[in-house]
């Protein structure tokens, strides 16, 4: 079996702790199925930025080019709070998204059947939701030049931002939009806000552009991004796709995780594009929770966002589904036995830690793939 280079980003706060159990379950795969994942480990965030002073070293970012995949956990905390802007934890996660053109971010939103009472949502509104949100993610007010706070020299600052989008970089994530609708309920919906924003009228325009010239097929629909939010958590089954820029996209998928019942629970893709030559896509996959200061050291944290990145890896990266669909299977199995962290738990339910859920998804995932 070829070899696959994995680099695993564990970073800060809970970030070590979901990591160390996503690599039980890369320790399977070699052990069981022979995948051949070659596994390296090297410092992001806070934690790179005490040892050698940037959030992420050039050394780290030849690793992360040269990887088949990234495995990253999370960045950040408030021992970082003071270091300068460029290098904070934050500005690691960053530079691999863009040095990496990770520009299409899918973070699907499913709702197990196990969890359907751990929503603030009522069961019906959340029970059997599918959706996938795709947000740009190389793009928009996250890069767009100037970004700066400007001294006026009377007293007064004034801090920029500036939101920026060009023809080619929303055609591209509307394209993966449509590619990833066709595969699902051929439904897209396009948020924005071209009531108020320039960006937000030529994305309305070029979405529409691609779809009519070249998905005519499927539907697209459009929501001003504030009604979109609305519409996410009052009836949320009524999307398919969701495709946004990269700030909405950021909140979006917050509310997102809320209807799933846990920030702990969502997985996330980041792709590029794919290379002329060898049709590989760069690609990183995270949780898209943080690394949830208020509970790091302590054991306690949900490793099921970290456990399902690694599946959508499997998918995305190495087109292995059967095994993601094992280990899909053993996440699913693991919950409606009633295994659950606090973050999800459940009347009647039995409460483990980090740890003991990574062995119960692990435990099944291996039975699954011994079987077959
Ligand atoms: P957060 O996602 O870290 O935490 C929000 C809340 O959700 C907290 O109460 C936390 O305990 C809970 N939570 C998150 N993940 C959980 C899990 N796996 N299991 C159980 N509970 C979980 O967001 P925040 O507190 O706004 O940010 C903390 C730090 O993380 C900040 O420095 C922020 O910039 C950073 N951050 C990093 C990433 C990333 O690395 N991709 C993403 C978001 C935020
Ligand atoms: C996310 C995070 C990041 C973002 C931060 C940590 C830079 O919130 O991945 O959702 O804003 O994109
Ligand atoms: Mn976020």
């Amino acid at each position: 079996m070829a070899q696959r280079k994995l680099l695993l980003l564990p970073g800060d706060g809970i970030g070590p702790e979901i990591a160390a159990e996503v690599s039980k379950l890369i320790a399977i795969l070699n052990d069981v199925v022979s995948a051949g994942f070659e596994t390296e480990t090297a410092l992001v965030g806070g934690s790179a930025y005490d040892d050698c002073g940037e959030a992420v070293s050039d050394a780290t970012m030849d690793l992360a080019m040269a990887a088949d995949a990234v495995l990253f956990g999370a960045v950040g905390g408030p021992k970082w709070d003071g270091v300068p802007y460029d290098k904070r934890p934050e500005a690691g996660l960053l530079r691999l998204r863009k040095d990496m053109e990770l520009f299409a971010n899918l973070r699907p939103a499913i709702c197990y059947p196990a969890l359907a009472d751990a929503s603030s949502l009522k069961r019906e509104i959340i029970e059997g939701l599918d959706i996938l949100i795709l947000r740009e993610l190389t793009g928009g007010v996250y890069f767009g030049e100037p970004k700066e706070i400007v001294d006026l020299g009377n007293g007064q600052k004034r801090a920029v931002d500036t939101q920026v989008y060009e023809t080619y970089e929303i055609e591209r994530i509307a394209r993966a939009a449509f590619e990833l609708a066709r595969t699902r309920r051929g439904k897209v919906t396009s948020m924005e806000k071209r009531n108020v924003m320039k960006t937000g009228v030529f994305w309305n325009e070029v979405v529409t552009r691609i779809h009519r010239e070249e998905f005519p097929d499927l539907t697209l629909e459009h929501e001003l991004a504030d009604a979109g939010g609305m519409k996410l958590v009052r009836a949320p089954k009524q999307f398919d796709v969701i495709v946004t820029d990269n700030l909405f996209g950021d909140m979006l998928s917050d509310i997102a995780a809320m209807l799933t019942g846990s920030l702990g629970m969502l997985p996330s893709a980041s792709l590029g594009k794919p290379d002329a030559a060898t049709g590989r896509r760069k690609a990183l996959y995270e949780p898209v929770h943080g690394s949830a200061p208020d509970i790091a050291g302590q054991g306690i944290a949900n490793p099921i966002a970290m456990l399902a990145s690694l599946g959508m890896c499997l998918r995305y990266s190495f087109a292995m589904n059967r095994e993601a669909d094992a280990l899909d299977a053993a996440i699913s199995q693991t919950l409606e036995a009633g295994i659950r962290t606090g973050d999800i738990m459940a009347e009647g339910c039995t409460k483990v830690g980090t740890g003991g859920m990574g062995d119960a998804v692990a435990e099944r995932f291996e039975a699954a793939l011994s079987k077959a």
